[in-house]
């Protein structure tokens, strides 16, 4: 009995550690392309805050990687005029194509908004 739980909490302990090393995966993916640059985790920079973009797609992994993937390919603009005051995203040659970090940053966004 006493193993059971053993086991279990290690099974647990193993399922935080596995989600917090994609969140901060996510964090570090933000920084190695520069995005970080222009988003903070919770405050507007030059662009919205991550967070404001996570909820403003409730934490919808799969919606956020397409428009996280659409603006590293093709730029914004106009999406977030209300916070930036109209400022547009240029696109970021650095990041396309890099689909695992790209999906990454897409989850770290989620789970700011959560
Ligand atoms: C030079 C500054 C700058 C950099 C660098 C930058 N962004 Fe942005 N980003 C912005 C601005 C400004 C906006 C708001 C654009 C708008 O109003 O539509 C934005 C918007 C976004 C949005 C929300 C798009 C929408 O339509 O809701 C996402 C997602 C995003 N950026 C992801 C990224 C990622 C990922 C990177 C790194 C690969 C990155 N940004 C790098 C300035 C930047």
């Amino acid at each position: 009995m006493k193993k059971t739980v053993i086991a279990i909490s290690a099974g647990l302990a193993l399922g935080l550690g596995v989600s917090n090393a994609q969140a901060a995966g996510g964090k570090t993916a933000a920084q190695e392309l520069g995005c970080t640059a222009c988003h903070g985790a919770t405050t507007k920079l030059v662009g919205p805050s991550f967070q404001a973009v996570g909820k403003r797609y409730n934490s919808d992994k799969g919606k956020l990687l397409e428009v996280v993937k659409h603006n590293v390919k093709q730029g914004g603009s106009g999406n977030w005029t209300d916070v930036t005051g109209g400022t547009p995203m240029p696109p970021q040659p650095q990041a396309a194509g890099k689909t695992k970090k790209l999906k990454a940053i897409a989850g770290w966004i989620a789970d700011l908004a959560k």
